[in-house]
């Protein structure tokens, strides 16, 4: 097919049967018009035709939304059931997300380019398997004994935070929404979902999956609609008593002054990042090579933690730049419904726009554009994989984060050079390290100030292995116990041991 820009892909496949069930808000277990009446269109980023008109939620379907879940969370049942009983409800739901794999992965593709093999294998097991964590969770929550003194005892209790707005972005429309929903379902809040104005579909399957599980009326509520009307009706409610987004730094400020400049809900963010991927000399070259290659062409580089920046330490610089070059040839682009290929097209022509600008902002300031750089095909947002030599730290696409298919080559000479350069950002969200000597991969992971780091492997996410920010890249944690931290409050409870004058 002419989006095919290379490798061995012959554009022959059997496309899924797709389609669309749920293109409505869902209130309170309904499936409901926005209260406006207007849509707004999703698109196929293959083409950039219209594949469905979704429901446009703005600031008074959010306050239906949040009603809803304020009166799950205030009388109904969900918070108060026992925490063996959610995760039993969680499990089921989880199973139900096993079965619709196929359905579900399909969606993704067709609303963000994703690899629909990788949403089959990848993204949708994934998302029953976090589900499935924080069900086995949701019945071990507890607080600490407290001695305080002589004169009296405590204990402390987890409670649910409340109603929580979750606000998730389209780069990983499934991951990332239950990333969020599945700790906040265990800890026994209520929520109302925002996704991504280009990714809305799967998020309003996967509520008609948890009514179908048996999740109570107004606990799940999914409002689809824009960031600055239905997004920014959240971050700003009254009656939200957290919200926890992903997505751009910008946004992440906007959404800390709103909830600030409200009713100072507690805000959890995660805000991308420019994450630095160090080889040193003694590293199996090959395995450098293919690794750098995923970790930053993977999901056409729409990736928080892409390691855009790729530091290879000077003595293997030159044979790691040509296997580098020979590696991008062999990347395929082409339909994400293709089991061939490797990369379908950036999201929409928005993000498609901007990484073109970063290229070209690339060129401009100097470094080498050693290959790819330009969009392939006739049609739809395909972009070449492409790399940069002799980038420099102070050049922008050695600072932005771009969210494509572009690798910024840079060559170090010492372990000191190299943790200062990765260093050098404004994010810490992730970094990888390549080396045989544990005394390296030791001290370059306790120096990166960054949330995880990957030492011999890139992209390795469990359930069980906190994610989250340094620096500008925010704070607070998904997944891991810590991520149930973010939907709990902690009461004190004290009691008097004996009569005492003071008490
Ligand atoms: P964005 O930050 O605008 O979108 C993320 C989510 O925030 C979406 O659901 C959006 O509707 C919502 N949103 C937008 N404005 C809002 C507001 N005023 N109040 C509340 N919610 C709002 O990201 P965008 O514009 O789609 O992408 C721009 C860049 O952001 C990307 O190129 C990438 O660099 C970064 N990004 C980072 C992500 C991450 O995983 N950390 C995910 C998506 C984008
Ligand atoms: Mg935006």
């Amino acid at each position: 097919m002419s989006s095919v820009s290379n490798g061995n892909s012959n554009g022959s496949f059997k496309m899924p049967d797709i389609k669309i069930k749920f293109t409505k808000l869902f209130i309170n277990g309904q499936f409901v018009d926005s209260i406006s009446g207007k849509t707004f269109e999703s698109r196929d980023p293959r083409t950039g035709e219209v594949t469905a008109r979704i429901a446009e939620g703005e600031k008074a379907d959010v306050d239906l939304a949040v009603k809803a879940a304020r009166e799950a969370f205030d009388h109904g049942v969900w918070p108060r059931m026992s925490g063996y009983e959610r995760g039993r409800i969680m499990s089921k739901f989880a199973d139900l997300i096993d079965e619709n794999v196929e359905e579900l992965a399909a969606l993704d593709s067709l609303d963000a380019g994703k690899l629909f093999s990788h949403g089959k294998l990848m993204d949708i097991p994934g998302v029953s398997r976090v589900l499935r964590y924080y069900a086995g969770a949701a019945d071990k929550i507890h607080g600490e004994t407290l001695k305080c003194s002589q004169q009296c005892q405590g204990y402390t209790l987890k409670e649910p935070i409340g109603v929580v707005g979750h606000i998730v972005p389209w780069n990983y429309p499934s991951t990332i929404l239950f990333f969020k929903v599945s700790p906040a379902l265990a800890a026994g809040c209520t929520m109302v979902v925002k996704p991504a104005e280009q990714t809305p579909l799967s998020a309003l399957y996967y509520a008609h999956l948890a009514k179908q599980a048996g999740i109570p009326d107004g606990v799940l509520n999914v409002v689809t609609g824009f960031g600055p009307t239905a997004g920014a009706a959240i971050a700003s409610h009254m009656e939200i008593d957290k919200v926890s987004f992903t997505g751009s730094t910008e946004v992440g400020r906007a959404v800390m002054e709103a909830a600030a400049r409200s009713n100072l809900k507690s805000v959890s963010l995660e805000l991308g990042g420019k994450c630095p991927l160090i080889i040193f000399d003694d590293a199996d070259v090959d395995m450098a090579v293919n690794l750098a290659r995923v970790a930053s062409f993977l999901n056409k580089g729409e990736v928080c933690v892409a390691g855009s920046r790729i530091y290879v330490q000077e003595g293997i610089y030159n044979e790691f730049v040509k296997k580098a070059a020979e590696s991008a040839k062999t990347w395929v682009v082409g339909d994400p419904f293709d089991p061939h290929v490797n990369q379908g097209p950036q999201v929409d022509k928005a993000q498609f726009e901007k990484v073109l600008q970063y290229i070209e902002d690339g060129k401009r300031e100097g470094a080498t554009l050693l290959t790819g750089g330009k969009p392939c095909g006739d049609q739809g947002y395909y972009i070449e994989p492409t790399i940069f030599t002799d980038v420099k730290d102070h050049m922008l696409i050695a600072q932005d984060e771009i969210f494509g298919p572009v690798m910024s080559l840079m060559k170090f000479k010492t372990i000191e050079e190299a943790i200062e350069k990765a260093n050098n950002t404004k994010y810490g969200l992730a970094a990888g390290i390549v080396t045989k000597d544990l005394n390296t991969a030791n001290r370059v992971s306790r120096s990166i100030r960054a949330g995880i780091i990957w030492i011999n492997c890139y992209f390795a996410f469990d359930a069980d292995c906190p994610f989250g920010g340094f620096k500008m890249s925010g704070f607070g944690r998904d997944m891991g116990l810590d991520a149930l931290d973010k939907y709990l409050h902690v009461k004190s409870v004290v009691t008097p041991l004996y009569d005492s004058p003071w008490l």
